[in-house]
């Protein structure tokens, strides 16, 4: 079967080429056909499957959201807010909400007392829904936020809160399922064998990004496009996992960070969750890539210098939608005293292309090696493509390292040690 590319990916700025890439072709093959026998992808299928009544649900459970809402509080952190917030971010108008949608704002994702404080204060005046989110229904910071939100609510609507918590967790066990079931919340099942950071796709990402005003059905055709396209064994056919095999090479040959660039603002929260994935999937044993993520042409006045010029150890991801919603022209000004009529035959989004065509030229001089990712348009459906893109990206490359791209053994040791503090702390304070 012939696809339309979607994401077309390039190496450029280094000695490395496509008879490299052959190379990986039979070990790409063979991890291809052990990822499913991994505990944790059912991700890699669900996209395919029917979700109609699902997706049903979390549009009826959202419409009645923004009408008696104005403000839904999302509590989660780590995979459980992390997706949601950067396809709001990427989608959603700059200033203001997006036609039909309300504010969605998140918290449970830090321990500030300042911000929950000034969060409660903030919903004073709005009628207020709360998503709690979370798999295990144990982490801390999400579980102490809802256990604040859940009283402010209680206070505020009395019998009526039942109706204005939804929780979204594990089918079958867990603190949170158990409260839930208890207080009779409506919930939303995480699946049990997708974990966190490959979530997304789920309830936890879809219906806050359904309240805010995105079209899931768009994000969700993306998906199941890039389910279909990147189901492709061949290395050569899967763009995927040619981006996989790339980062891994140039890791290979000593270049220890990646640095995913990309030239829109409201793209620095889908760099977040990007962040989170690889970060969480590959740092182990002693291993893998660190990403990093840039934001241009801001930070090319912040972190520019270091790039072209600093240590070699980074190589960059130029992540590039050619089409964006919205542009403004240059105007021209008869006076021209800042001299910039010459551009007056432009618009904006041209000016911001042309100046990653400089970037990419400027850090070719400066041997930066670079992976170009290009995307027809920001829009739901090739923003749900580019997210299963990367996860399935992501499982690859993981397992290109040889370690396990679905456990986070790491974030446990905090997590023990966080409470063996608290509990010390009890004792002493007595
Ligand atoms: O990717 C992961 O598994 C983590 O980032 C989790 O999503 C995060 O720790 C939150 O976990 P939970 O949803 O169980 O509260």
């Amino acid at each position: 079967m012939v696809f339309a590319e979607i994401v077309k990916t390039t190496l450029l700025n280094c000695s490395l080429d496509d008879n490299d890439l052959v190379q990986y072709k039979d070990r790409v093959k063979n991890i291809h056909n052990a990822l499913p026998h991994y505990h944790l992808t059912g991700w890699i299928e669900s996209p395919l499957q029917n979700q109609e009544g699902l997706l049903a649900s979390i549009e009826r459970v959202a419409s009645e959201i923004r009408a008696c809402a104005d403000v839904l509080v999302v509590v989660g952190v780590g995979g459980s807010f992390l997706g949601a917030r950067a396809i709001q971010e990427a989608l959603m108008p700059y200033f203001g909400l997006a036609k039909g949608g309300i504010e969605v704002v998140y918290v449970g994702l830090n321990m500030s007392g300042a911000y929950i404080k000034e969060l409660l204060a903030y919903l004073d005046t709005k009628q207020v829904y709360v998503n709690v989110i979370s798999k295990s229904g144990g982490t801390m910071e999400p579980a102490l936020a809802f256990r604040v939100m859940r009283l402010y609510m209680e206070e505020r609507y009395g019998e009526k809160v039942t109706e204005r918590i939804i929780v979204t967790t594990d089918a079958d066990k867990g603190i949170l399922k158990g409260i839930a079931d208890k207080a009779g919340y409506r919930q939303f099942v995480i699946p049990a064998d997708v974990g966190g950071r490959y979530s997304v796709l789920t309830p936890v990402g879809l219906l806050p990004v359904a309240v805010a005003g995105v079209d899931i059905r768009a994000l969700m055709d993306g998906a199941r496009y890039a389910a279909t396209e990147l189901a492709e064994e061949d290395l050569g056919h899967n763009d995927a996992y040619k981006y996989a095999v790339m980062r891994h090479m140039l890791y290979e040959q000593g270049y220890t960070i990646e640095l995913l660039a990309s030239f829109e603002p409201g793209l620095n929260k889908f760099h977040e969750w990007w962040k989170q994935l690889f970060g969480e999937s590959e740092g182990k044993e002693h291993k893998g890539l660190y990403p990093s993520t840039v934001n241009f042409s801001t930070d090319l006045h912040a972190i520019g210098q270091f790039i072209q010029e600093g240590s070699r150890v980074m190589f960059e991801t130029l992540l590039h939608f050619h089409e964006i919603e919205g542009d403004l022209a240059v105007p021209f000004d008869a006076r021209n005293e800042d001299g910039l009529n010459y551009l007056s035959t432009r618009t904006f989004n041209e000016i911001n292309a042309i100046s990653k065509q400089g970037t990419a030229l400027a850090h070719a001089e400066g041997q930066v090696p670079v992976i170009q990712l290009e995307l027809p348009k920001l829009d739901a459906y090739h923003l749900g493509y580019l997210i299963y893109f990367f996860m399935k990206a992501c499982a690859m490359s993981a397992c290109l390292l040889e370690v396990n791209p679905f456990d986070q053994p790491g974030v446990e040791a905090y997590k023990r040690k966080m409470l063996e503090l608290l509990k010390e702390e009890k004792v002493i304070s007595k």
